[in-house]
């Protein structure tokens, strides 16, 4: 491992805000969050494979009566959003290093009220569909997490990945699809994100790739 790495893994374990393996909390942590970590009882909006944490990071920024989680498996991608809200005193920001998998372990039922997937891992190959963030099993473990009425919002550059996301949730009688668009900057709701870019959406951006965004909650 290089020596970078080794002292992100160490400030990570340092930092308060980084909730991970061989900290008591991470034990502990289901159902006290607003308690324990953020010692408020403001929403709490957490996003999945938040990567930097620009998006997280960003919004806490904004709505500092929020509360925000960004869950993500590389320690060293997480650091730089735990250290960027260090160095600039945000107090509304934690991350989670855990499989996603693994995401019952750490919210209790309704501990959710707002959910963001962003540019997750599109695994294109049929076989691996059960690993993408929007598939069933990953929707039956956030339903119990999510509030009544608490929005999962869904962005990716990825056409196959949204229109397999889009038809599945489609599909489904406990989903109510709010609303959908395959070129996010082009739609109604493209000042909603108060101008965070993601490093994932400003690399595919830049490509020239459309951004699809959609919007639901379950019913
Ligand atoms: C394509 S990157 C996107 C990162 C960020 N959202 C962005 O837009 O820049 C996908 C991220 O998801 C994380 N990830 C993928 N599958 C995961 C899983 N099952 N559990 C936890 N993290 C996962 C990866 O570590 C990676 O940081």
């Amino acid at each position: 491992m290089s020596r970078k790495k080794l002292v992100r893994f160490q400030e990570n374990d340092e930092n308060p805000n980084v909730i991970q393996a061989g900290k008591p909390i991470f034990e502990t942590i289901k159902g006290n969050w607003n308690e324990v970590q953020f010692q408020n009882s403001n929403p709490i909006v957490v996003e999945l494979a938040c990567g930097r944490g620009e998006f997280t990071v960003g919004l806490a920024r904004n709505f500092p009566n929020l509360n925000f989680i960004g869950v993500d498996i590389k320690g060293s991608r997480i650091w730089k959003g735990s250290s960027t809200a260090t160095k600039e005193g945000i107090q509304n920001v934690a991350f989670l290093r855990t499989q996603i998998e693994l995401l019952e372990k750490y919210f209790a039922p309704d501990e959710i009220s707002e959910l963001w997937i962003t540019f997750p891992d599109p695994f294109p190959r049929d076989g691996d569909e059960k690993r993408r963030l929007t598939s069933p099993r990953f929707l039956d473990m956030y339903k119990p997490m999510l509030k009544k009425d608490g929005c999962l919002h869904f962005k990716t550059d990825n056409t196959d990945l949204f229109n397999y996301s889009l038809e599945l949730f489609l599909s489904r009688e406990d989903l109510e699809v709010i609303g959908f668009t395959h070129d996010f900057y082009q739609s109604e709701w493209k000042d909603d994100h108060f101008g965070i870019q993601t490093r994932y959406e400003k690399m595919f951006s830049d490509k020239g790739e459309k951004i699809k965004y959609l919007k639901c909650r379950f019913s």
